[in-house]
């Protein structure tokens, strides 16, 4: 099977989110990393784009280059990825829509709705697609708590409660630090900071897992941090277009909350919670019922659950980042030695020789014990004593 051309937009050297997309696209190797734009530094993004891999023809100063280059390839990139900050997405995406691209933007889509309308416009009159990234509706179990929903495991869907609270931005000593400040102020940030940042992901969820829309809104913003314009709190008391009450409370300020991404759904019949620091578990109780833990992998899961397990159950999702940090430790160590370099030290940790074989004589010590009585057995190797 050819490989699909993908180009990425931001995610620049150091940046949140580049990392995370640039892991994504490649991960099943289905996509080749064609073409970037990475970075509101021109050279920068050329030369960051290069080591990654980018052929240097490909590895463009900014968008508008890399669409005029991409447009005219025949191996053009088949989706762009836009991971450059918010302000950015609405010209980013229409040009690439309008370019003929599809498009893989980040959340929030666009700062204002009427952008909104005119992107949503755009994708139907094109036929591009014009995907958003609430990433989280990849996990297993969030489509399994969809699909349970769709085929009326817990009934009529009576409340849905979606939280996304963290606390890193609750030290008022570092509200002035550029990094921190744009997000609280309209003019980078638009109408709602931690609302649009992180309660956008909560409250797609809500959507995405009880399949209704948002019809009605009654809100109350606080800025619990008095220089700030903009909300740093907020509570969202919501109506849905099937019936459901919804619940969202999002905040920055909620010092030891990590994430907290969690969303708990309410049916006639049963209910389910979920949370995405610990993905592999979705709770369901039928009414009246005892509660059930549903793991990520297991055999009778929804058809769209299992679609979207792809490392085997008992393992956690991260478990194929911990191999990829062994391949990028062996990756430096080599590349070291091409160089002619001394290696980054920190990359030494990957398992060696020495380890499979100690670990094999331990399992010849163990296994030589239990044939005798559990009598205690040495279990270093001749060869290493
Ligand atoms: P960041 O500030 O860490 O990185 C932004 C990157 O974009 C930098 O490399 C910067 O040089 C580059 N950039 C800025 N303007 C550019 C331009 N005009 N052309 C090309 N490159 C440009 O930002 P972060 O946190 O990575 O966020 C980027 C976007 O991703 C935001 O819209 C944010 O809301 C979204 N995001 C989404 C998440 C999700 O779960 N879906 C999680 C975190 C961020």
């Amino acid at each position: 099977m050819t490989k699909l051309n993908w180009g990425l937009i931001g995610g620049g050297e150091g940046s949140q989110i580049g990392p995370a997309h640039r892991l994504g696209a490649g991960i099943d190797g289905l996509f080749h990393f064609a073409a970037g734009a990475l970075d509101v530094d021109p050279a920068k993004g050329r030369a960051y784009a290069q080591s990654l891999g980018v052929a240097e023809d490909r590895a463009y100063g900014d968008w508008k280059e890399m669409l005029a280059g991409e447009s005219k390839r025949d191996d053009k990139i088949d989706l762009v990825t836009v991971a450059t900050p918010n302000a950015t997405h609405f010209e980013i995406t229409k040009a690439f829509l309008e370019g003929g691209f599809h498009v893989l933007c980040e959340k929030p889509m666009t700062m204002t709705v009427e952008e909104g309308e005119e992107i949503y416009k755009i994708s139907k009159a094109t036929g591009k697609q014009c995907a958003v990234n609430f990433g989280y509706s990849g996990f297993s179990l969030v489509r399994q708590m969809k699909a349970m929903i769709a085929n009326g495991d817990i009934g009529k869907v009576r409340l849905v409660k979606a939280e996304f609270a963290h606390g890193f931005h609750a030290d008022a000593a570092d509200a002035d630090n550029p990094r921190v400040r744009w997000r609280y102020d309209p003019k980078a940030a638009g109408v709602s900071a931690v609302l649009a940042d992180a309660g956008i992901h909560a409250l797609h969820m809500a959507c995405f897992v009880t399949g209704q829309d948002v019809e009605t809104i009654s809100a109350d913003y606080a800025s619990t941090i008095a220089s700030r314009e903009l909300e740093d709190d907020a509570m969202v008391n919501f109506r849905m277009d099937g019936g459901a009450v919804g619940r969202l409370w999002t905040s920055a300020v909620a010092i030891g909350r990590m994430h907290g991404l969690t969303i708990q759904v309410f049916g006639e019949s049963g209910g389910l919670v979920w949370q995405q620091e610990h993905p592999n578990q979705l709770y369901y109780t039928p009414l009246n019922g005892r509660t059930q833990i549903i793991e990520r992998g297991a055999g009778d899961l929804y058809a769209e659950a299992s679609r979207a397990s792809r490392v085997t159950i008992g393992h956690s999702e991260g478990m194929p980042l911990a191999f990829a940090n062994i391949y990028t430790d062996l990756a430096e160590i080599i590349r070291a030695e091409k160089e002619g370099r001394a290696a980054d030290p920190a990359a030494n940790l990957f398992p060696r020789a020495e380890d499979g074989l100690r670990s094999m004589a331990s399992v010849y010590a163990a296994t030589d014990s239990a044939k005798g009585d559990g009598r205690w057995v040495n279990a270093v190797p001749n060869i290493l004593k």
